[in-house]
């Protein structure tokens, strides 16, 4: 009789806890991806792709963390949106049983091609990235029992993958450095990504993700260091029409994967619309003082941002401000247009908690 007292008054004061601290919506929540999720990965390694002095930080709690941005990123305000009471840790910095609750594997610089922004140093490729991922899932079984209990942890997760940009920024639009645009035409070009990001994505399922969300490209063709490069005001139409045939590519390869693994479900963040929509509304011209040596186009160290930072768009030359992480992370974890994200918005995902469920 005590011992169903004794439940009954756990179950209750499980619960009671839950509502008032808000439990997150999913358990656990991992993020891959480049400098636009980063948050530390790229600290302590050789590269100029580095964030991790002011300006950058100037409005974040703990100052320069390593985010490419003025405070919070597109992964800590999903974390928000969650309702996780913590920001996710950097897997250079995760340590103990944190690491059951997610991981952010993101690396500044970084692409879907192991050589993409090679010139700036040192940097965790999606391919590394995934090795750092198993790392993390034998810390789990170690944590948990065994494989098949940390692969059951994994199918209850939310998995986030924003790559991409670099393998146009820092690689097929830089034609002196790279061969890529050379030997392969823009449509040959954002084939040949998406066939091997879709081997890294199955990589990914076969490694216990279900839920993942897919952010595609923004319009790369109007950031500040497109227009300083073709000494333009207006977008560069070349460089959107590449990205385009990347997202395009991308939206379909979600149909496909959806298909091919029934128990899985993969969606689509349209970056591209929602960074036009965002671009209307805010300046275009960065926040910072540029640096024009390395690390050319990001913020000049020590010197004063902006002081109105929530009119502008771009941080530097590459990298949104807070307020546009935060307007973009709004959209992608409800959308507002229809065209927002596709077959379902971040929140829908991670409410479709049956694996084989028809109706949202
Ligand atoms: C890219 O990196 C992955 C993972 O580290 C490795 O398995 C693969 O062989 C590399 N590919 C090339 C073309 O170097
Ligand atoms: C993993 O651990 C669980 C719980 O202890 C056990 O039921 C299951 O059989 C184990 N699986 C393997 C493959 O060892
Ligand atoms: C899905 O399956 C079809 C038919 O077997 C195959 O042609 C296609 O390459 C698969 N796609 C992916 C992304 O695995």
């Amino acid at each position: 009789m005590a011992c169903y007292v004794t439940i009954i008054l756990s179950i209750v004061l499980y619960l009671v806890l839950n509502l008032v601290e808000g439990a997150p919506e999913v358990p656990c929540y991992f993020i891959f991806g480049d400098s636009l999720l980063d948050n530390g990965n790229n600290n302590d390694l050789d590269t100029a792709a580095r964030a991790n002095y002011p300006p950058y930080g100037v409005d974040f709690p703990d100052g320069p963390t390593g985010r490419f941005t003025n405070g919070r990123n597109i992964a800590d305000f999903l974390a928000e949106h969650l309702d996780f009471d913590h920001y996710i840790p950097s897997f250079a910095s995760a340590t103990g049983d944190e690491i059951l609750e997610g991981v952010n594997y993101a690396s500044g610089s970084a692409g879907i091609r192991n050589d993409t922004g090679s010139h700036l140093g040192y940097r965790i490729y999606l391919g590394k990235q995934l090795e750092n991922h198993k790392v993390t899932i034998s810390r789990i079984a170690d944590l948990l029992g065994n494989t098949t209990l940390a692969k059951n942890h994994l199918n209850k997760c939310l998995f986030i993958v924003g790559i991409g940009s670099n393998d146009y920024i820092n690689n097929f639009l830089m034609p002196d450095v790279y061969q890529s645009s050379h030997l392969y035409s823009p449509t040959q070009y954002a084939t040949l990504l998406i066939q091997q990001y879709s081997q890294q994505l199955k990589e990914l399922y076969s490694d216990g993700a279900r839920k993942i969300a897919l952010f595609g490209l923004p319009q790369i063709g109007c950031i500040p260091d497109q227009l300083n490069q073709h000494s333009t005001f207006f977008c560069v139409d070349s460089t959107n029409k590449a990205v385009q045939l990347f997202n395009k590519n991308l939206k379909a390869l979600v149909d496909d994967l959806n298909t091919n693994f029934s128990d899985a479900k993969f969606i689509y963040i349209n970056m591209y619309s929602i960074s036009s929509a965002i671009a209307i509304t805010l300046l275009n011209n960065p926040c910072c003082q540029i640096s024009k040596t390395m690390p050319e186009g990001q913020c000049n160290p020590g010197k004063s941002p902006c002081l109105i930072r929530a009119t502008h768009f771009f941080y530097d030359n590459f990298h949104p401000t807070e307020i546009g992480n935060n307007i973009a992370t709004s959209r992608a974890y409800r959308a507002i247009l229809p065209s927002d994200s596709y077959p379902m918005d971040i929140r829908h995902l991670v409410r479709a908690n049956n694996l084989y469920y028809d109706d949202q």
